[in-house]
Formats: structure tokens, C-alpha cells, sequence
């Protein structure tokens, strides 16, 4: 992991901070996220959950987005914060999301405890359906 221990800390914060604004009325359990963009930028979100359960966003997800709506699409590193005593993984919708853009991205997740976990997205979701998929399709009108 090529990270100095500024951006982490940076990092760190960012995903803090995000989920401090957590919208999480029905879990009561916040989270944030904090992507490091290859250009140095760093993108934040937090979970927003709503009355219609289906319709929660990932923290995971939210970063991303903000992400891609500014126009940056290369990653390096994604932190996870949860308010809890052990580190949080990204959960299978987020981990599809993330290998979009990143199938190699770092992810680093951590917690108010001491636990700490360090994974790629490799290892999160090997074998994974992605763009390369929809390259080559043999359309169904051949
Ligand atoms: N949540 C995340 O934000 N990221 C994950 O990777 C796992 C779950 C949120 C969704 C929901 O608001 C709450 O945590 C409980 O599942």
C-alpha cells in the first residue's frame, strides 16, 4: 500500500466526519467512507437510510458517487469508519459498485476500537462481473 500516513489520517477524518452525518434512524448504525482519488482528492459519504428499508445507500456507495459526479474516476484507497468496536467490510453491494471503477483498490476499514482491517477489492469479490463482461457481447440480433 503506497499511503503515507498523512493521506491516511486524512482519510481517517474525512470518513469520521462523514459519518457523523449519517442519516441512520432505523439501524442506529453510522457509517462513513472516504475515497482517495489517484490525483490526491479525497471523496466522502456517509449511509442514508430511508422509511422504505430497499432504499438505504452505503457510505461506500455515497463516496463513489460524490466521486464521480466531480468528474474523478481513478482510486487508490478507500476508508471505512464505523462507531463500533470491530472494523466493518464493505457489504456485496458496495463491493460490485467499488470494482467498477477499482477492481484493484485498497481498502482499509476502521473502527473506534483497535480493530482494523486491510483488504482489496481482489479479495473482496474475485471472479467478479464487471465492464470487461460487456466487452465482445454477441448481440442477440446476430
Ligand atoms: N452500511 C454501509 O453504509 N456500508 C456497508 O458496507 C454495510 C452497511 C449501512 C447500511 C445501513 O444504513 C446500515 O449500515 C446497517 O446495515
Amino acid at each position: 500500500m503506497t499511503i503515507s500516513r498523512t493521506q491516511l489520517e486524512a482519510l481517517r477524518q474525512a470518513a469520521i466526519d462523514a459519518s457523523r452525518n449519517a442519516w441512520c434512524p432505523y439501524s442506529r448504525f453510522p457509517v462513513g467512507a472516504a475515497v482517495l482519488a489517484t490525483d490526491g482528492r479525497i471523496f466522502s459519504g456517509c449511509n442514508v437510510e430511508n422509511a422504505s428499508f430497499g432504499l438505504t445507500v452505503c457510505a461506500e456507495r455515497n463516496a463513489i458517487g460524490q466521486a464521480i459526479s466531480a468528474g474523478c474516476r481513478e482510486f487508490q484507497t478507500l476508508l471505512i469508519f464505523t462507531a463500533t468496536q470491530q472494523a466493518t467490510a464493505p457489504c456485496g453491494a458496495c463491493r460490485q459498485v467499488i470494482t467498477e471503477f477499482a477492481p484493484n483498490l485498497d481498502i482499509i476499514s476502521v473502527c473506534d476500537g483497535s480493530d482494523c482491517l486491510q483488504m482489496t477489492m481482489r479479495d473482496l469479490l474475485p471472479h467478479s462481473f464487471g465492464p470487461h463482461n460487456l466487452e465482445n457481447a454477441s448481440s442477440l440480433s446476430e
